[in-house]
Parts: C-alpha cells; structure tokens; sequence
C-alpha cells in the first residue's frame, strides 16, 4: 500500500482537487487498491471546510466526483506518508518549518514529476479554476507514471 498526501494551504482547492483528480486516474487504472490516499493544508484556516465551490465545479465540468472537508496536516501524516506532494514551494518550506526537516526525503512538489516542473498557481489568488486544474491533473497523471515505472 503506498501512502499519498497531498499539501497546500488552506485544503479546499488544489490538494482536495488533486487527492479527487489522483483517485479518479488510479481507478481508472484498476489501481485503486494500491493506494491510500488523502489531503490536508499546512494552515488551519480553513479547517472544517467543503471544497471551495468554484473548484467543486471544475471539478465536475471534469466528471471528477468526491468530496473533502479540509483539515491541517498532522505529525501522524508526516510519519505515515510515504509521499507528501506538496502544491509549491511555499507548501514545502511550511512542511520543512513543521518537521525540523526530518521528512525532507518524500516531500516533492506535485508538479516536479511532469516534463514542466513548477507550482500549481493558488486558484485562491489567480481566480484561474481551469489552470490549477490542468497543472494538478498533468503533475498526478506524471506521479502515476512514475509509480508505475518506480514502485508498482
Ligand atoms: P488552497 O487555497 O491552499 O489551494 O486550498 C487557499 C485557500 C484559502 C486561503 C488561501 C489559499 N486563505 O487564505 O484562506
């Protein structure tokens, strides 16, 4: 069973959209049962929340369905994560903070698995629904493929 949890800020757009995109393309593979899959934020702030609405739509524009009520990362999915997948570098610099750098190793930015390493811009600022959906589902599809290739 290969742990994933996906990182960013607040929990409601782009690690509940990734953990629902990467859930989608792992049972579309018959690939469900290898996997234990889930998603927090490195804040609070949103704690207790559904997933932002204007992603909930994107999201269904896609046929992805689910939901998530957001939380914050905890010690025990520090621990237990054989890949925390964090959105940007700002996610990982809070995880580092939060660790004392002691998972460093199977922290990686989603994206940095695709041919284009990069951040999934905050839909929360850019307001581009579209975009952060397109960057979460090209850094999932490329984790996939390197699990495939890695650890499968
Ligand atoms: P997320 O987006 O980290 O992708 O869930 C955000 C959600 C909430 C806030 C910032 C980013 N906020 O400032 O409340």
């Amino acid at each position: 069973m290969i742990k994933v949890c996906f990182v960013c800020l607040g929990n409601i757009c782009r690690s509940p959209m990734a953990e629902l995109v990467f859930k989608d393309l792992a049972e579309k593979e018959g690939l469900s049962d290898k996997f234990e899959i889930t998603s927090c934020g490195t804040s609070s702030c949103e704690a207790g929340s559904a997933i932002y609405p204007p992603i909930k739509r994107t999201l269904d524009s896609h046929r992805i369905s689910g939901s998530h009520i957001a939380r914050k990362i905890t010690k025990t999915d520090l621990e237990d994560s054989d890949y925390i997948l964090a959105m940007d570098g700002e996610n990982i610099y809070e995880l580092k903070c939060m660790s004392g750098g002691k998972y460093s190793d199977k922290m990686y930015k989603l994206c940095s698995f695709t041919d284009k390493p990069r951040d999934v811009a905050d839909p929360w600022y850019t307001r581009d629904f579209e975009r952060a959906y397109c960057d979460v589902f090209d850094g999932c599809r490329a984790f996939l493929e390197y699990l495939k290739r890695e650890a499968l």
